[in-house]
């Protein structure tokens, strides 16, 4: 309780000095006490060259089509997204991952159109090669954006069919590696994928090409908003038989064990937000650059909430992604990546 000699005297301030505690000998504070201090003291780190921006492209050009649940993100034309990324790179983001919107006319069971070399996603690729041999392009690897059943794998009788799955998925890494990806991105959660990839690869001569893997990837209800940038959603059913069960964690140490004997190159935690004791898990447990994946609706929630006013949008995508690096993420795949990168 305050005492009579700490009440403020009439007209004055209260006389504070004869408050303090002696002895106190740790005061934290004294760390935090300046900009100058905090930046010497500070732990974690964000830089541009943590960021991977990932982009939707659609045929056809001078297209810059917006996504309702995804605000201020586009679906761009190869031309458009070009120059988009010229952008990005520019203001020092070192790699963009890439993801199709295709007509429902190129889909069909066995996504046939994913290895097509004139196909949307090769066009692409080549053109943004050309334009910008130094920026690391990164290709997604799973049957979703291909498949006129919205599954990553083939669909037989209401079951994804795992091996023959396999097949599907070493043709499509190896049509993106001619295309000139520098990583493949396999987010399709089949078993022995990363192993079936390498081999493919390395036999047409593509050893240089990386594979970054999802290795720990969620059956999670923030891809809400990317399912609707790609018209993606399950036909039928949902993805529980292959991504994984959000209340497991020991298995994710499992699935990247089984990544790094494959031969992946990076492994990758996704969601990132609800999933950063898994982060931190895999960072302990592997010698392996981990990235983690800042998914749709945790760009859309942040999104949302700021056009309400509710908050401020700058200092909670600085803190968020901040704190997916303490957690321990190398690398962080964002769609707020662009604009971050403007702000460091
Ligand atoms: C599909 C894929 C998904 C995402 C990346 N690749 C969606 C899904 O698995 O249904 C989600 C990314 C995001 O939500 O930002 N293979």
């Amino acid at each position: 309780m305050a005492n009579k000699e700490n009440e403020p005297a009439r007209g004055g301030e209260p006389e504070l000095e004869s408050l303090e505690v002696p002895g106190l000998l740790s005061r934290p504070r004294r760390n935090r006490k300046s900009e100058a201090v905090r930046s010497l003291v500070r732990e974690t780190h964000l830089r541009r060259d943590h960021l991977i921006w990932p982009l939707f492209v659609v045929d056809g050009s001078s297209q810059k089509i917006p996504i309702d649940s995804m605000p201020d993100c586009f679906r761009y034309s190869p031309d458009v997204l070009v120059d988009e990324a010229k952008e990005a790179f520019k203001r020092g983001i070192p790699a963009v991952a890439l993801f199709p919107a295709l007509d429902d006319s190129l889909k069909d069971k066995v996504g046939t159109e994913s290895t097509n070399p004139d196909g949307l996603l090769q066009r692409t690729v080549r053109a943004l090669k050309d334009a910008l041999p130094e920026l690391a392009v990164i290709t997604d690897v799973a049957l979703d954006p291909y498949s006129s059943d919205g599954h990553d794998g083939i669909v037989h009788d209401g079951e994804i069919l795992n091996d023959e799955t396999l097949e599907v998925l070493a043709a499509m890494s190896v049509s993106q590696a001619e295309a000139g990806a520098d990583f493949v991105a396999p987010s399709d959660m089949m078993d022995g994928r990363v192993g079936r990839i390498r081999e493919a690869l390395d036999d047409c001569g593509f050893s240089n090409v990386s594979i970054l893997s999802y290795s720990a990837k969620y059956a999670s209800a923030f891809y809400g908003p990317f399912r609707d940038a790609l018209d993606s959603k399950p036909r039928s059913g949902d993805k529980k038989t292959y991504q994984m069960d959000p209340a497991n964690c020991e298995e994710a140490v499992r699935e990247v064990f089984l990544d790094e004997e494959e031969g992946a190159d990076i492994v990758m935690v996704k969601p990132a937000l609800a999933y950063l004791d898994v982060i931190a898990r895999v960072k302990a447990e592997t010698m392996l650059p981990v990235a983690a994946y800042n998914v749709s609706g945790e760009y859309a929630m942040l999104k949302a909430a700021a056009r309400l006013g509710w908050l401020d949008e700058e200092s909670a995508v600085m803190e968020t992604l901040v704190a997916i690096r303490r957690a321990g993420a190398d690398m962080i795949l964002s769609y707020f990546a662009r604009d971050v990168a403007e702000r460091l």
